[in-house]
């Protein structure tokens, strides 16, 4: 059995052009960093700033953020070396099978449903409560126990539409909204600064003390291999917090997802990765320091689904509330739309090379994008975000997304031994040591999640396990040896 046989990058590239399977070649340099900025300025921000500000890391909520920044910016750069080798779609799953093999592009696919899918799902969820209490509409839109989330089912599906009549349109709609938000987070800094009170910061770092009733499940995978007692706050908090608050920064690596319908991936690909990681990296931590500094981190108002509006009610100024609302109904759309087009290219990539249907990767002849594919997304996150409860899963798009993060990392050391030869428009500087510090920083952050978050990913990769061994294993289009897929996308029988 062959588990680890590698696709070529040579190859990798050659599909891209099959008529069947070609997307358009739209995007620039400034639409990928539109795009980052598009998915990664959302719920973390919006939502987590206060709540992690309020049980683990107090005002210095913002080393938590620059530390989740760092780590990010490693990874970024790993990402950018390989998007610019290989600019195919499909990201981690693609640079994993030109390094790793098979099996291992497989689970990375797998795992990246729990990043893109459970994102847009749980993401959804939010938009569909800041609509609801923007507007005043009945609590039930939003779900409640006697009725799905109708909000997020509508947001879900009214962007699959988007996704399928073209990335060109789901670029445009990006740009305007982003610039609402971006205006929005802006807002909340340069308003924000004039009602900063320095007593808010003391302490900065608050004394830590032990976890009310965390423990068990709750309690994080290194506290419970080290028989630590849980505790929060402290230096650990921080810790703690920015394995949390690495949610706001989920994102960037789709920028690596579009390179195949970008002009001049080589070039723009590293640049709208970076690019959008250093932007929101600064928003960040000046928001932040601002929302701190505005309200103080014990305040149960920094415990609540909107915190930067709180922070503004609480000095008066309800009529901001209102704005930041409006920022962050246009914010969640685009991390919605962005997290279920990278969805839809992983699983795509998946399909062309067979390890599911191949028939799913058939590209619109009238709009170029891969629908078929689109539309089943859809479907599943509509039913995620709508029916299932999502609070408990949401820590599992974390450890899903840290988890394809190390592989890529590793995969930039091995494919330097492994393919020299190849030409990389972007290198990671200094390698191995800036992919081994960024698999130790994602590695990190993974073992400060809860023992119930791994459980849960555990499980979920052994599904996916199941599946390659009952059904992608045998159906592989490089496992039959064949390179062409007929035009109507069957699959032609091996020889
Ligand atoms: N980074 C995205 C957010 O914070 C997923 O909503």
């Amino acid at each position: 059995m062959d588990l680890f046989r590698i696709k070529s990058v040579e190859r990798s590239i050659e599909e891209t052009d099959e008529p069947e399977h070609r997307l358009k070649k739209e995007l620039s340099a400034w639409d990928l960093t539109v795009f980052g900025v598009g998915v990664m300025v959302g719920t973390g921000i919006f939502v987590l700033t206060g709540e992690q500000a309020y049980a683990n890391a107090g005002p210095a909520i913002v080393i938590s953020f620059i530390l989740a920044g760092i780590t990010c910016g490693l990874a970024a750069l790993c990402y950018a070396e390989f998007a610019s080798t290989v600019p195919v779609a499909g990201s981690a799953y693609t640079f994993s099978y030109a390094t790793l093999g098979e099996l291992v592009a497989w689970i990375i696919g797998w795992d990246l449903v729990l990043e893109l899918a459970l994102g847009a799902a749980v993401v959804a969820r939010g938009w569909s409560a800041y609509l609801q209490s923007l507007f005043d509409l009945p609590t039930w839109l939003a779900g409640d126990e006697a009725s799905p989330d109708f909000g997020a089912i509508a947001i879900v599906l009214g962007l699959t539409l988007v996704g399928v009549l073209g990335t060109k349109l789901s670029g445009r709609i990006t740009s305007v909204l982003v610039v609402i938000k971006v205006a929005v987070v802006t807002f909340v800094i340069v308003a924000g600064l004039f009602y900063i009170k320095t007593k808010n910061y003391q302490p900065f770092i608050p004394d830590s003390k032990p976890t009310e009733g965390g423990s068990g499940l709750d309690s994080t995978l290194l506290q419970t291999v080290f028989g630590v007692d849980p505790t929060v706050f402290g230096v650990y908090g921080i810790i703690a917090a920015a394995s949390v608050v690495f949610f706001a920064f989920i994102g960037f690596d789709i920028v690596a997802t579009s390179a195949e319908e970008t002009k001049n991936p080589q070039r723009d690909v590293p640049r709208g990765i970076l690019g959008s990681l250093a932007i929101v990296t600064v928003l960040y931590a000046a928001v932040a320091f601002v929302v701190t500094g505005m309200l103080k981190y014990s305040d149960d108002r920094m415990n609540t689904a909107a915190p930067l509006a709180e922070a503004f009610s609480a000095n008066g100024l309800d009529w901001a509330s209102k704005i930041i609302s409006v920022g962050a109904v246009a914010g969640l759309t685009t991390v919605v739309l962005v997290l279920m087009l990278g969805q839809a290219r992983v699983l795509f990539a998946m399909s062309r090379d067979g390890l599911l249907p191949v028939g799913l990767a058939k590209v619109h002849p009238r709009f170029g994008t891969p629908y078929r594919i689109t539309i089943i997304t859809g479907a599943f996150v509509a039913v995620l975000a709508g029916f299932v409860p999502l609070s408990e899963l949401s820590k599992l798009v974390s450890i899903g997304t840290l988890f394809a993060f190390v592989v890529v990392s590793a995969g930039v050391i091995i494919l330097r031994r492994t393919r020299s030869d190849l030409h990389r428009p972007f290198r990671v500087p200094a390698v191995p040591l800036v992919p081994i510090l960024s698999i130790a920083a994602c590695f990190w952050l993974m073992v400060n999640l809860s023992v119930e978050t791994w459980v849960r990913f555990l499980i979920w990769l052994a599904i996916g396990f199941l599946l390659y061994f009952t059904y992608g294993y045998r159906r592989s289009r490089l496992g039959r040896g064949e390179s062409q897929v007929k035009a109507d996308g069957d699959v032609p029988r091996a020889e």
